[in-house]
C-alpha cells in the first residue's frame, strides 16, 4: 500500500503543477518504501537520506514555482497561499533540525509520513483554485 496516491488529489489544469505533484506522490511513496527497508536492514541509510535530501530539494522547488506563476499572473490571494507554503516549510525544517540533532532518521521519516494529510488538503482547497486562475490568465495570454 502506497502513502498516498495521486488520485487522491485533484487534477490540475496548469501542466506543470500536475506534474510537480506527481513526481512528489512519487517521492513520498519511494521513502516510505525505503524507511520500511532500511528498518528491515534491506535499504541502506545513505538510499534512504539521498531520497529525503531529493524530497527536501523538490518541495521548496514546488512552492518557489507555483509562488512565481502567482507572481507572474497577479494572483490576488498570492499571500494567503505563499503563507501556506511558508508554515509547513518552518515545520519540515523543524523536522529535519531534529533528525540531524538527535541523528535519528525517524524524526523526519515520521514527519513525512504524516504529510499526505496536509498535502492531500492544500492541493484540493488551495492549489486547485490557484490553478483554475492561472490557467484562464494563461488562455488569455496566450490566446
Ligand atoms: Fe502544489
Ligand atoms: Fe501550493
Amino acid at each position: 500500500m502506497a502513502l498516498v496516491y495521486i488520485e487522491q488529489v485533484e487534477e490540475m489544469r496548469v501542466n506543470q503543477m500536475q506534474q510537480t505533484h506527481e513526481d512528489e506522490i512519487k517521492i513520498l511513496n519511494d521513502i516510505d518504501k525505503l524507511a520500511f527497508l532500511q528498518e528491515r536492514g534491506e535499504a541502506t541509510m545513505e538510499e534512504l537520506e539521498s531520497k529525503i535530501n531529493a524530497y527536501l530539494d523538490h518541495v521548496k522547488e514546488h512552492f518557489a514555482n507555483e509562488e512565481k506563476l502567482m507572481r507572474k499572473y497577479d494572483f490576488p490571494k498570492y499571500d494567503m497561499h505563499k503563507t501556506a507554503h511558508d508554515m509547513f516549510l518552518e515545520e519540515l525544517n523543524d523536522a529535519v533540525k531534529l533528525w540531524k540533532r538527535y541523528e535519528n532518521i525517524t524524526k523526519i521519516t515520521n514527519f513525512i509520513r504524516r504529510t499526505p494529510e496536509w498535502i492531500v488538503l492544500h492541493v484540493n482547497t488551495v492549489d486547485a483554485p490557484t490553478a483554475d486562475f492561472l490557467a484562464k490568465k494563461m488562455d488569455q495570454v496566450e490566446g
